[in-house]
């Protein structure tokens, strides 16, 4: 079972009437069930509200946590071995719950004390995800190729569609099939299963440069029999992070972070103590709320090299970020911020998973900007909610066309999706009154104590467990 202890600051200076309260895992070790959640209400079920009242200048350094998605697909890595794995730097989030419990419904045994996580695989009895779960966590699906290289069988129930889109999986049922496994996809639930002793090594092309599928199949071909090349392969920084966690293990890939990934499978991985890459999602939100609120603040640990993409498009705004050390950015604030277009690509282009925070950049950046939404056909979700602050956007298709405003003001709002959370706190921030954003189970899943460390920056910013203030009423974005 969960626990958790009351901790936080009672907070009047804002308000009165209000008083904050965080909840967060307690200190000593807690262990992961797959009921482990209902020792609290449901995230969904959580009607809490972020009220930020805005216009107020940051400083000072803020600490990124672990990286959700590398500390997400590492955890469905550790199921390739057979013995106990350590994660260190893994981050406190409500995904990272949700994977714990799917793990230990396949009988892991985990304990996380802090950012360690450690994770005995050496009992892995079951080969079937529960549905319930898979439901909840989308990458949760990507145990698939660590289940099935282990356990020749793996039964997961395909995870469905998200708030961003319908997030299909044939890109990585394709690829288990090139590498000879029996695939049948009956009442909504993918069954796998090895023909003959292994998986066989074999050329994968990928018509999309997938994440999860680039994962999925690097993790089925590490023990796989002979060499897999995976051919337009997800160049992102998780998938380098999961394959030197692999090769920790004692796998052997070559080319993880390009195009073309080679694997020689080997019959047996070993036990590793592995610690997760820095957020690279994180620290470009907070790179973003330090331009809006044209506010100097250094964040650390970074890699820098991850955020070229989003540094850049900061500096045609105008907003100037230096690197004062090898793994720290700072953010050099700017009065004039000026309109960019944006196309979301797959890395090394710009991360679809930071379209929304730049979006309320640049509602309050002059003149007009452009924002394309190429990998994800529904996350111009958020653009309804900025209007209702004072944002001019219009949605034709997937472009956001964007016409600069000189001041957002604060408004409910409704957060539809984990970065569209980040993006209307982003904006709340730069607003002037109060915002209040419900629909936090989003933000939850994703962002490691958001407000406690903007709050530590100097913004006003607190979560009330009240009832949900107003009625939002959200207009389709499309017109
Ligand atoms: C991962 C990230 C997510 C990020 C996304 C793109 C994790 C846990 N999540 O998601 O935060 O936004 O990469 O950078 O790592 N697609 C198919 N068929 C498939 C697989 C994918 O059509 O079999 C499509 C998807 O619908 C989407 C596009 O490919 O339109 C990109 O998806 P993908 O790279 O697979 O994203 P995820 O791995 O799900």
């Amino acid at each position: 079972m969960v626990k958790y202890r009351i901790s936080g600051t009672i907070e009047t200076k804002l308000n009165p009437n209000f008083y904050y309260l965080r909840l967060r895992p307690e200190d000593k070790p807690i262990t992961y069930s797959p009921s482990s959640t209902n020792a609290k209400p449901q995230p969904e079920e959580d009607n809490s509200v972020l009220e930020i009242y805005g216009k107020h200048s940051l400083k000072g350094q803020v600490k990124i946590s672990g990286a959700k998605n590398s500390a997400l697909a590492i955890m469905a890595g550790t199921l390739l071995c057979s013995e106990e794995c350590r994660l260190t730097n893994v981050p406190q989030l409500v995904d990272i719950q949700r994977m714990g419990q799917i793990l230990s419904a396949f009988g892991v045994k985990l304990q996380r004390q802090g950012e360690v996580l450690d994770l005995d695989t050496s009992n892995l009895h079951e080969s079937n995800a529960p549905y319930e779960l898979v439901s909840q966590l989308r990458a949760s699906f990507f145990v698939i190729g660590a289940v099935l290289a282990r356990l020749g069988t793996a039964r997961i129930p395909l995870p469905g569609g998200c708030a961003i889109g319908a997030r299909p999986v044939e890109l990585h049922v394709r690829g288990l099939q090139t590498l000879g496994a029996h695939v049948e996809i009956e009442h909504g639930v993918v069954h796998a299963v090895v023909k003959g002793d292994r998986l066989k090594g074999a050329k994968i092309y990928l018509d999309y440069p997938s994440v999860g599928a680039t994962e999925t199949l690097m993790m089925a071909a590490t023990l796989a029999d002979g060499e897999t090349i995976i051919d337009n392969a997800a160049q992102e920084p998780e998938v380098i992070d999961l394959a030197n966690f692999c090769l920790a293990m004692g796998a052997n890939i070559v080319g993880a972070g390009t195009k073309r990934i080679v694997i020689n499978g080997v019959p047996k991985l070993h036990a590793v103590d592995y610690a997760i890459i820095p957020d690279r999602i994180e620290a470009g939100t907070f790179l973003v709320a330090g331009a809006i609120t044209r506010s100097e603040i250094t964040i650390a640990p970074v890699i820098p090299e991850h955020l070229i993409a989003a540094i850049n498009k900061l500096q045609a705004i105008g907003v100037k970020v230096v690197s004062d050390t090898p793994d720290s950015l700072r953010v050099i604030p700017s009065y004039n911020l000026l309109g960019t277009d944006i196309e979301t690509q797959p890395y090394p282009g710009f991360p679809t998973d930071m379209q929304a925070q730049f979006m309320a950049l640049l509602t309050v950046s002059e003149g007009d900007s452009v924002v394309t939404e190429t990998v994800f056909e529904n996350r111009l979700r958020h653009v309804a909610e900025l209007n209702r602050m004072g944002a001019d956007i219009r949605v034709r298709g997937n472009n956001a066309i964007i016409r600069g405003v000189a001041h957002l003001s604060g408004a409910p709002v409704l957060a539809t999706d984990l970065r569209a959370s980040a993006a209307l706190v982003i904006a709340g921030l730069a607003a002037e009154g109060k915002t209040i954003i419900q629909g936090l189970h989003h933000l939850d899943r994703g962002y490691d104590n958001l407000e406690g460390k903007l709050r530590q920056l100097g913004a006003k910013i607190q979560r009330t467990s009240g009832e949900v203030v107003q009625p939002v009423f959200t207009p389709t974005p499309y017109s």
